[in-house]
């Protein structure tokens, strides 16, 4: 049922062509020593997020003006815990400069110490999810590779290539370090689904990461991956299936609207 909607998902394609707005630089902000580091994330919480995310990460609703001609818009933090702050800053997703564009990984602009501090901070909000500890290393293989046809290869396709999905677009998977992965799994940033604990257990995740991490640079002497391209053949039967499916189904409506 999950396979049979990313295809459908999959079916209506949007590219956004557009290039990405500029992105303005972060500002850095100077604090005493001995400043805790949750004090300090929240002054540099200010300084960079509180235009769109609330002074107090409480979300802002009606789009204004702010600093650097910024449009203040963004979901409340509260709640959201270190895993997505973790995840959304390190991949440099946020800060965003146009809160009506999807995310993309972009160079991070903030030192490690500030990371740190931001992290604290957005955590510190309410109580929410921490940063997942996959272990690729106990993960198997296969198990993976078939968890992500079955689970991610709709919008991701091959494991390091990008794909479409009706209005944002499913980034490659190459730059992403295991902990992302897993992250990007339980938080379904964006348009991309989440999968809870039932639904992908943690052990599941570890098989998925060794999949994602294999397919970087897969191992081509036992051949299987001619030319590196994994589960397309699959995904273009898939395809040829789905399109047969959708016009058998327009041509019985169509035949029962006639009749
Ligand atoms: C220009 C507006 C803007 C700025 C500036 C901005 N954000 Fe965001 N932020 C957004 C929007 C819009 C989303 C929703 C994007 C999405 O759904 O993926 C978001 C999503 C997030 C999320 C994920 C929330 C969730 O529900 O999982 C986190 C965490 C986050 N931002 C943290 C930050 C931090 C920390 C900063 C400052 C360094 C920042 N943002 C700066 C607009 C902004
Ligand atoms: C319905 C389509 C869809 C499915 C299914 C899906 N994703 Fe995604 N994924 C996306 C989109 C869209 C983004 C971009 C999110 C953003 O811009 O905030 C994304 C982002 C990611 C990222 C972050 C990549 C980066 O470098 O920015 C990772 C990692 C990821 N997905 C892994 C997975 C895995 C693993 C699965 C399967 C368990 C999966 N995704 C299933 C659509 C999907």
């Amino acid at each position: 049922m999950r396979r049979a909607a990313v295809i459908l998902v999959a079916l209506v394609l949007t590219p956004s062509a557009a290039a990405d707005p500029p992105r303005a630089g972060v500002t850095h902000v100077h604090v005493p020593p001995g400043t805790s580091t949750v004090e300090y994330g929240r002054q540099l919480f200010a300084a960079n997020c509180a235009t769109c995310h609330g002074p107090a990460g409480e979300g802002v609703l009606t789009p204004m003006r702010g600093a650097g001609d910024v449009t203040g818009l963004g979901p409340s933090l509260q709640g959201v815990g270190a895993l997505a702050a973790d995840f959304y800053l390190r991949t440099g997703y946020m800060p965003l400069a146009d809160p009506h564009r999807q995310p993309r990984r972009s160079a991070v602009l903030f030192s490690e110490p500030e990371l740190h501090a931001l992290v604290a901070y957005v955590a510190s909000l309410a109580p929410g999810p921490a940063i997942p500890a996959p272990d690729p290393k106990s993960g198997n293989l296969a198990a993976g590779q078939q968890l992500f046809t079955e689970n991610c290869a709709g919008c991701h396709q091959v494991a390091a290539e990008g794909g479409y999905v009706t209005g944002a677009v499913a980034p490659p998977l190459e730059d992403a370090t295991s902990v992302q992965i897993a992250e990007a799994v339980r938080i379904g940033p964006y348009l991309m689904p989440r999968f809870s604990k039932k639904q992908i257990s943690d052990g599941q995740l570890s098989s998925i990461v060794r999949y994602v991490q294999y397919a970087k640079h897969p191992d081509d002497r036992g051949g299987w991956a001619i030319g590196h391209v994994g589960p397309v053949p699959e995904g273009l039967v898939t395809w040829f299936i789905g399109i047969a499916a959708v016009v058998a189904a327009a041509m019985v409506i169509g035949k029962r609207l006639h009749s």
